[in-house]
């Protein structure tokens, strides 16, 4: 076995005990794109300015990486399996225009092709979409649109160094339905510095005013060398706070709950299950899935790989016909096990009780006591085996009650 972080061999290749199931799930394309036009002053993402890049890289320089990454993929997995889903995340997508994303997925379709109902996404950001934007990516093949709206409320968007207006992601995300887009996502960061209770109760009337089929809604983290840990550090502005933080995710559960857009795993909710996000949920249940593109990371049958960070490197890598793979770790039957807790349990579907060991059982028979797993699915229905299910008061404090059960 190999010990973690092992570099990478240069060809990519991987073990033949890998491979062997591949095909029989459900098989991911992930696609990063490493650009914004401006650095957010929360966000520790792999992704750069024009200015910070200089002559180093560009998009073009990306996509010819790209497209041999995407090669070299399809020559290490053999008989690549067609794509279930595409996730085409960044940084930065819409930056890429129409034409840029339509060669992107025309180089998943190309290596790996597509399922017939394959879900494709693109993430993107309101102020770099419009509605000949959405028309034009529709066209292309994509399915499915996830916008970074984070608040309506300016001084809060200010905070986070946003540069759409409070009123912009709504128009966006009536613009992407209205171009085909059944499925939009808007993407909402709760706890903010300076963020009222009325400042997110209005976020949450224009998610609801935009008629989408599914939010993800994340508690700002404060991520170390990011300017926003910097300001608190210097005291211009008080860190999130973990009580507002939990009032904030039960307003925000209590009023999507009421309008039918329910939690399906702890950060999201979706309209029902045909607006779930099949990709991610290719993450949680532990599926394959290639991750191309600079710091993207992959997994595939137990093996775990990610990429050099940095767009230049990234392309050299690749122009040499090397593979642009950092380090990869071989996870064990435990690792995989530990994960399995870890990832399941944050779905409304929860874990199999019998998935833990006794331990673990004994662990979770207590959570049910205190109030943090669901008495009723514990206890299984119909003849269906016992499952650990959060409850409200569990999904507050997830983290926790995985620790215990791991
Ligand atoms: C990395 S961004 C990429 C999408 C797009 N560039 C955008 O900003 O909308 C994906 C999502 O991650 C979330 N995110 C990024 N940094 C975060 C942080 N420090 N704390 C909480 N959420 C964060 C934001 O909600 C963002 O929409
Ligand atoms: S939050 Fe999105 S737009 Fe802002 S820097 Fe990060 S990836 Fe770019």
């Amino acid at each position: 076995m190999l010990p973690n972080g092992d570099p990478a061999p240069p060809d990519g290749s991987l073990p033949e005990p890998a491979l062997r199931g591949l095909g029989k799930r459900p098989f991911g394309v992930y696609v990063h794109v490493p650009f914004c036009a401006t650095r957010c002053g929360y966000c520790d993402f792999n992704t750069y300015t024009a200015g910070e890049l200089g002559t180093s890289a560009s998009p073009g320089s990306w996509l010819e990486g790209l497209r041999r990454e995407l090669d070299l993929a399809a020559r290490v997995l053999g008989t690549p399996p067609r794509a279930d889903t595409v996730f085409v995340g960044g940084g930065t997508p819409s930056l890429l225009g129409i034409q840029g994303l339509s060669s992107v997925l025309d180089a998943v379709r190309d290596t790996f092709g597509l399922t017939d109902d394959a879900e494709v996404t693109t993430e993107s950001n309101p102020e770099s979409t419009s509605a000949e934007f959405f028309a034009g990516i529709r066209d292309a093949g994509y399915t499915r649109v996830s916008l970074g709206m984070q608040s309506a409320a300016e001084h809060v968007l200010a905070v986070l160094d946003r540069t759409h207006t409070p009123g912009r992601p709504v128009a966006a995300a009536r613009e992407a339905r209205a171009a085909g887009f059944e499925h939009v996502n808007l993407d909402l960061i709760y706890g903010t510095p300076g963020e009222r209770r009325e400042d997110l109760a209005e976020s949450l009337d224009h998610v609801l005013a935009a008629g989408v089929d599914h939010v993800s809604a994340y508690a700002l983290i404060v991520e170390e060398g990011t300017a926003l840990a910097r300001r608190i550090r210097r005291g211009e502005l008080p860190a999130p706070d973990d009580d507002v933080l939990a009032e904030r995710y039960e307003q925000i559960d209590e009023v999507l709950s009421a309008q039918g857009l329910h939690w399906y795993e702890v950060s999201n909710w979706a309209s029902g299950p045909d607006a779930w996000c099949r990709h991610n949920l290719g993450y949680w249940r532990g599926c394959d899935w290639w991750g191309a593109g600079p710091g993207a990371h992959s997994h595939v049958g137990g093996v775990r790989w990610w990429n050099v960070r940095h767009p230049a490197r990234y392309t050299e890598l690749l122009a040499h016909g090397d593979s642009p793979a950092a380090a990869r770790e071989l996870l064990s039957t435990v690792d995989r096990q530990v994960e399995r807790v870890m990832l399941e349990l944050r779905l409304a579907d929860g874990l199999a009780v019998d998935f833990l060991d006794e331990a673990g059982q004994r662990q979770a028979r207590a959570a049910v006591e205190e109030g943090l797993l669901d008495p009723a699915a514990m206890a299984g229905v119909n003849g269906r085996f016992g499952r650990c299910v959060l409850t409200p008061r569990g999904r507050l404090l997830a983290d926790a009650v995985i620790r215990r059960l791991v």
